[in-house]
């Protein structure tokens, strides 16, 4: 009799089950009304975190870039991308106008996750490492004159309070890292002595965000580029502001007129955002609680996460996976956003994908088609949350820039954004689901000066380029 206590009557359970899924699509449903008050909110904080420092949630962090690449940066320059699972290396030869990227090698190498949580010193010196041995890969298709020091754009994608092009403290981790000590330490310098430690002769002429690489990046390609945002492990956006509407710049005004600012978006915060109990316990359990809630509610770092926490609620409430609960559910993040992807995408009619996903992931074994059609639903409403949260962003930037309506009826003028990162360039319904928000928010007309375009591993182009611009023997060059 007790084992018949227990069990649900299975009526009762897909009931119990069935309200859990339609409660999770209420708390986040974002109807248009709702993203057109998150986009009005993110123009109303960037207006606050330009004015003064603390002013905002939103750091709009100024990245001392007033020069966005011309096509006339020529030489061999290396950059060096810090900030996911992965780093990379790339080095490229620019060849000036006519020539553009000549050539161009890259190494991709992941991180260690004890490295992610360790000390400073071991993070660089592993870095800097594979750094040297990537550049003594060389070869002699790469054209230098032999008296120069090479030179390193390194994109760093945490948020940096910089002092210059070249310099900057960081201000906290975020995503996966954490690592004592290294707050309020200047990374270039820490980089730099790692490459000391190394025997590596190399310079580091711009520290660089990945949006602020991937803004320089899609410039470089389309001079309409004025934005640019990473949809990856983490999110955050960049765009083009002009020096004088920031109050909290002390410095000389640029000859362009123009700052481009790292927003740091994901950590902005508004009471208008959907934010469920999922939401609430990944974000207490999270390496940073309190922080980056618009990050958690949309990046490939916590989406499969939070879909884990609802599965496991399904689990724990209406039985879903049978009398016992998987423990593998508990596991946190065990369910990456790549094979939440992979479930979301699957067509089959039987929904293969999603019962082998649950399988491998889980260890739950002979789903019924009514149970993977319901995890199907969650992906849905988790990933078009995070999608269309993005897109009340991007609306959000195009109106402090004034794009958001049509400046003048016969001359268009072309708006394009730079998207970058894994979850953009591989979750097709979650980037798909953001072009479509964006033309919701704007309206047909406004939607056709806007275009949002891949730049594909803009932000390693990108440092390079702004390496380059940034060079010590520029002005030897300079006619
Ligand atoms: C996190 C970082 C930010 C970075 C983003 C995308 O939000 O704080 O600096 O740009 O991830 O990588």
């Amino acid at each position: 009799t007790v084992v018949v206590r227990r069990r649900m009557r299975s009526s009762g359970k897909w009931a119990r089950a069935a309200e859990i899924v339609r409660e999770l699509e209420e708390k986040c449903a974002t109807p248009l009304g709702r993203m057109r008050q998150v986009a009005d909110a993110m123009a109303v904080e960037m207006h606050a975190g330009l004015a003064s420092d603390g002013g905002s949630k939103l750091k709009m962090l100024i990245s001392y870039v007033d020069n966005l690449p011309t096509g006339n940066e020529s030489g061999l320059f290396y950059a060096l991308d810090l900030g996911g699972t992965n780093f990379r290396v790339l080095r490229v030869q620019l060849g000036g106008k006519d020539g553009r990227v000549v050539k161009q090698e890259s190494a991709e190498v992941s991180i260690p996750p004890h490295l992610m949580v360790g000390t400073s010193d071991d993070l660089f010196d592993f870095i800097a490492a594979a750094l040297a041995k990537f550049v003594a890969s060389e070869g002699d298709t790469f054209h230098q004159s032999v008296d120069r020091q090479r030179e390193l754009g390194f994109t760093f994608s945490f948020p940096v309070k910089q002092s210059s092009i070249a310099s900057g403290t960081l201000i906290k981790w975020t995503k996966g890292f954490k690592i004592n000590g290294t707050a309020g330490e200047d990374v270039v310098a820490e980089l730099t002595r790692a490459m000391e430690r190394q025997n590596l002769d190399m310079r580091v002429t711009a520290l660089v965000n990945d949006t602020i690489g991937t803004l320089a990046g899609g410039r470089y390609y389309d001079n309409d580029v004025v934005a640019a945002v990473i949809l990856g492990t983490g999110t955050n956006a960049a765009y083009v502001e002009r020096a004088q509407a920031i109050p909290k710049w002390h410095g000389l005004l640029p000859k362009s007129g123009d700052m481009v600012i790292n927003m740091e978006w994901g950590n902005f915060r508004s009471s208008h955002l959907p934010i469920t109990e999922y939401d609430q316990a990944l974000d207490l359990e999270s390496l940073n609680p309190g922080e980056q809630i618009f990050e958690k509610l949309i990046s490939g770092m916590y989406l499969g996460d939070i879909l884990r926490r609802v599965l496991l609620k399904l689990a724990e409430v209406a039985a879903f996976f049978g009398d016992t609960v998987p423990p593998k559910l508990k596991e946190q993040f065990i369910l990456r956003t790549p094979v939440m992807s992979a479930m979301h995408h699957d067509t089959t009619s039987d929904l293969r994908v999603v019962g082998s996903k649950l399988k491998e992931t889980f260890d739950i074994h002979n789903t019924s088609l009514k149970a993977r059609r319901m995890v199907l639903k969650l992906c849905d409403i988790i990933a078009k949350r995070g999608a269309r949260l993005a897109a009340a962003g991007i609306v959000g930037i195009l109106k402090k820039q004034g794009r958001d309506t049509l400046q003048d009826g016969n001359n268009k003028q072309r708006t394009v954004i730079a998207l970058d990162g894994g979850l953009f360039e591989h979750y097709t319904i979650f980037s798909k689901t953001l072009v479509v928000a964006i033309e919701e928010l704007l309206g047909e007309e406004v939607a056709s000066t806007v275009f949002i375009e891949h730049a594909n591993d803009g932000s390693g182009i990108g440092a390079a380029l702004l390496a380059a611009s940034h060079s010590q023997y520029l002005e030897l060059e300079e006619p």
